[in-house]
């Protein structure tokens, strides 16, 4: 599975919030719950929730990108209940613990990857279809290397790597080599000059772009996404009140598994060798999950193109540990 190009014909100009109804229907927010967005975008999902749990609710507020924070928060004014917004990465979810002073929650949701905004803004280098800068760091202020300095620095065999691992790329032999010889001559500093470098390197036999995969993978790369959601995770669990519930939507295999792990480990109710034939352990299941991942319906993928590849993870809180 790989995250839909996005049709800038198409797509509507705001940030629509993906599969909210199953969102809101999972995470069942009631008025005085405490909730926290840990990926808050233009605040669509926050928004909904803040009008649920209403002036005796609280929600807090994650959001790496510093650009889309200010557009959420104008928009959470205008529900006109409690809320309080933080610019961080949801990986340092452990020192806003203690910052926040949070637990008990009642609601953690994270829908992951990038909103409409980022992949609109040519000058953030996440777009295949408009040129840019090849950034695509969600926080530019960040001092990290940007997607321009893994393609121009790494050797043919780490961009092979790389694009085989987070791209499922199965011409990554092809575009490495392809592109380190192009390096040579010029280096690589913007988005439409890698997007042509690699579809003159591979064969064009599916609908979308060749450069696809690439730009996937590197945007993973450049953002930490999966060693993120490794972090984030158990700490978002622990934050939870009995009952209170998880929800995770991805967009990716790569996310998704990792969130289904995650669920599956938390969820048995035996850590014994597979061979014991008694369990000795008296391990406690910490989460019960909700069977399988659900995905959007026709109607809203008409309606939301992006839509297209969410599925949707939620987990709940054993009562009894
Ligand atoms: C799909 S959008 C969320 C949209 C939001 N639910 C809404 O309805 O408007 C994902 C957002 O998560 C942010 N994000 C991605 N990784 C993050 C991280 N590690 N920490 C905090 N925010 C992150 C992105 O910058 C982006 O704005």
């Amino acid at each position: 599975m790989v995250e839909e190009v996005l049709d800038l014909h198409r797509t509507p100009l705001e940030h629509i919030p993906v599969m909210s109804e199953e969102v809101l229907e999972s995470l069942a927010p009631k008025p005085g719950d405490r909730v926290l967005d840990c990926t808050v975008g233009g605040g669509g999902h926050s928004a909904l929730l803040l009008e649920r749990i209403g002036p005796q609710g609280f929600l807090w507020g994650i959001e790496r990108d510093p650009r889309t924070l200010d557009r959420a928060r104008a928009r959470l004014e205008q529900v006109g209940h409690p809320f309080e917004l933080v610019h961080a990465n949801f990986a340092a979810l452990e020192t806003l613990e203690t910052h926040w002073q949070i637990s008990d929650l009642d609601a953690v949701l994270l829908d992951l990857g990038t909103s409409i905004f980022q992949l609109k803004e040519a000058e953030r280098g996440f777009s295949l279809s408009q040129d840019g800068p090849l950034d695509m760091r969600m926080n530019p202020a960040e001092d990290t290397p940007s997607a321009a300095d893994l393609v121009n620095t790494w050797s043919e065999a780490e961009l092979k790597h790389l694009f085989q691992t987070l791209g499922e790329e199965r011409f990554s032999g092809r575009i490495a080599h392809a592109l380190v010889k192009a390096r040579q001559k010029q280096p690589f500093e913007r988005t439409a000059q890698l997007a042509e470098c690699i579809a003159e390197a591979v064969p064009r036999r599916e609908k979308i772009h060749p450069a696809t995969r690439v730009f996937q993978a590197l945007r993973i790369a450049v953002n930490d996404e999966l060693e993120a959601i490794e972090t984030v995770l158990p700490v978002a669990m622990r934050l939870l009140k009995p009952g209170g519930r998880l929800a995770v939507i991805s967009f990716h295999s790569l996310e998704d598994r990792r969130v289904k792990q995650a669920f599956r480990y938390w969820s048995q109710d035996c850590l014994c060798p597979p061979r014991q034939p008694v369990c000795t352990c008296q391990h406690q299941p910490l989460l019960q999950r909700s069977g399988k991942a659900l995905r959007p319906g026709e109607a809203e993928i008409r309606a939301n193109s992006p839509s297209r590849s969410a599925r949707l993870r939620v987990a709940q809180r054993c009562k009894d540990v």
